[in-house]
């Protein structure tokens, strides 16, 4: 399997991920919704991160699947830089596939170059892939803030 950068993630990395996603979403915790939702990322230097929607009786506090994940890759960061995704694969068990909310797109845009893909997959081993850049086309970035005067 070989893993370097978002412009050659190959068939059997986009499986792991999505195993990966699946056991995700087992341990979502999605008791006001139901809507169970597993997400899989793979960092640039070779490492699969996992995350799993969490909901609260306060229902606004709820963080989705793709934020865990990436969450999971800043703290397991072991370099002094900013750490940075190739892909990001997110299961649910939905007929209808589940893009990630306009949210997960920001934050996804501070990880991820643009070119990198992300993956919806269900139970039915359907599958979609967008961008960055498709999901959120012109995103506010870190770029964004340099040069400010
Ligand atoms: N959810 C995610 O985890 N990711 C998405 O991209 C869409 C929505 C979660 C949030 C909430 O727990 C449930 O799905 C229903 O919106």
């Amino acid at each position: 399997m070989s893993i370097t950068t978002s412009k050659n993630i190959d068939t059997s990395t986009w499986l792991v991920l999505a195993e990966k996603a699946k056991h995700a979403y087992q341990k979502a915790h999605a008791p006001y919704s139901n809507f169970h939702v597993g997400a899989a990322a793979l960092t640039v230097s070779g490492e699969i991160v996992q995350g799993c929607n969490v909901e609260n009786a306060s229902y606004g506090l709820t963080v989705c699947a793709e934020r865990n994940c990436i969450a999971q890759g800043v703290i397991n960061n072991a370099n002094g830089s900013t750490v940075e995704f190739s892909a990001i694969a997110i299961y649910t068990e939905q007929e209808k596939l589940t893009p990630p909310c306009g949210a997960c797109r920001q934050v996804i845009s501070e990880f991820f170059p643009k070119e990198a893909q992300v993956m919806a997959v269900n139970h039915l081993n359907q599958q979609q892939k967008w961008t960055v850049d498709q999901l959120l086309p012109d995103a506010f970035t870190p770029y964004d803030l340099i040069n400010k005067t």
